[in-house]
């Protein structure tokens, strides 16, 4: 019995080396990258354009369908010079069992089918954890972009995502060393870390001199820097009526002083009281990555509940209130603009005051944000041997 577990492990051992010999002597590595939502085409862009620059890789993009507007998705691909999905599984939207689960039965053939060497997944959203496990079960490799951040909010879906995604991963490409540490502690072996900074910015420092080209604040009438920008998603914050009221009664009063620019998410935009419409609030449809990082660079003010958001404006040392209790981003507040300030308005508009009165935090940029993560990732999947 011993021995004939022994012999089938030597053999099993054998075998990957062979295999990871044969790649070495020059079999294309094959490369799945999986997109679903918003947040995720920013971070896999800069990867797949700085591995097409690279011998031996072979690259297949796969959308899940996650987000499907027009507004949420396709427009990101234009802006980001992404190119179209090679597989589109359609999953749209539904409660989380749901639509976790078609986007592990849609993923599932495509996998068996394509027989990737690494499947590379970003962030923390449904899309993320699904194809993750699948990937895992199947024996695949998992790469994690943007791993090892941490709420410690077990009650934000996305936690729970990051957390088990980065316990399914071999690769995980860290944005900053609190990751590292992050990992570290809950026992991931360091040899699968790599800390290679921040992704996003990589897209954030490519995009800014297009740009600078957008028309928004002339078609929005607005005053470069002397607008507030404000973004609201989170289920925490416009799940439930009472919450989402406090917030936008916030808001309102912020735009009593100065105009406040409101990019609205699908999902909150179907909570909104009937008539809602204060005086300096323009409610609009989302923007397209170009627009938003146009009025983004030139806000006086940002006000979001957003993950990525805190990163791109301490990136561009634009002041940033975070309408959150805690934040999976600390290096945002510790080195860069961002101030958590939870979601009471006696301590929001506070804090957003002090912004307009001119003494908002001054920040610096976290190390490696410096627009060539997707390199040092692009370095490490070349070298990868399983
Ligand atoms: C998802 C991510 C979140 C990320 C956010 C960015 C999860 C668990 N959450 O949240 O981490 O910060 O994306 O946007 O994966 N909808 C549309 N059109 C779309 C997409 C969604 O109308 O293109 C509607 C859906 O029908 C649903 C709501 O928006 O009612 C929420 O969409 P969903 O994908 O469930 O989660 P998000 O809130 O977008």
């Amino acid at each position: 019995m011993v021995r004939a577990f022994c012999l089938r492990h030597v053999i099993c051992i054998t075998a990957a080396l062979a295999a990871a010999g044969e790649r070495a002597h020059g079999t294309p590595v094959k490369i799945l990258h999986i997109v679903g939502a918003r947040p995720n085409f920013m971070k896999m862009a800069p990867i797949i354009a700085a591995l097409k620059k690279r011998p031996g890789i072979q690259q297949i993009l796969v959308h899940t369908g996650q987000h499907y507007d027009a507004k949420m998705s396709d427009v990101f691909f234009q802006d980001l010079g992404m190119p179209d999905p090679d597989v589109h599984l359609g999953v749209g939207s539904g409660s989380h069992a749901q639509q976790t689960a078609k986007i592990m039965v849609e993923i599932e053939p495509v996998l068996l089918r394509e027989k990737p060497d690494i499947v590379l997944v970003a962030g923390d959203v449904n899309s993320t954890i699904g194809v993750a496990l699948v990937a895992a079960k199947l024996g695949i490799a998992v790469g994690h972009v943007e791993s090892g951040l941490r709420s410690r909010d077990w009650t934000m879906p996305e936690e729970v995502n990051r957390v088990l995604t980065d316990r399914l991963s071999d690769l995980l490409f860290t944005p900053s060393r609190d990751g590292d540490e992050n990992l570290a502690k809950e026992g991931i072996d360091p040899l699968r870390v790599h800390f290679v900074g921040n992704v996003m910015i990589d897209s954030l420092r490519a995009a800014l001199p297009r740009a600078k080209e957008s028309q928004i604040h002339q078609r929005l009438e607005l005053t470069k820097g002397n607008y507030a920008l404000a973004t609201l998603h989170r289920p925490a914050n416009v799940d439930e009526p009472a919450a989402l009221q406090r917030l936008l009664s916030v808001l309102s009063e912020i735009a009593s002083s100065l105009p406040v620019v409101f990019p609205i998410h699908p999902r909150t935009r179907a909570r909104l009281p009937q008539g809602f419409a204060p005086a300096g609030l323009k409610l609009i449809d989302p923007l397209g990555y170009l627009d938003f990082l146009a009025l983004t660079s030139q806000a006086r003010l940002v006000m979001t509940d957003s993950g990525g958001i805190q990163e791109e404006t301490t990136a561009l040392s634009v002041p940033c209130l975070t309408m959150r209790e805690n934040t999976e981003r600390p290096v945002t507040v510790e080195v860069g603009t961002n101030q958590l300030v939870g979601t009471d308005p006696a301590r929001v508009i506070p804090a957003a005051r002090e912004v307009l009165a001119g003494r908002a935090r001054k920040g610096a940029i976290p190390e490696l944000w410096d627009g060539h993560a997707a390199e040092r990732i692009a370095d490490v999947l070349q070298g990868w041997r399983r």
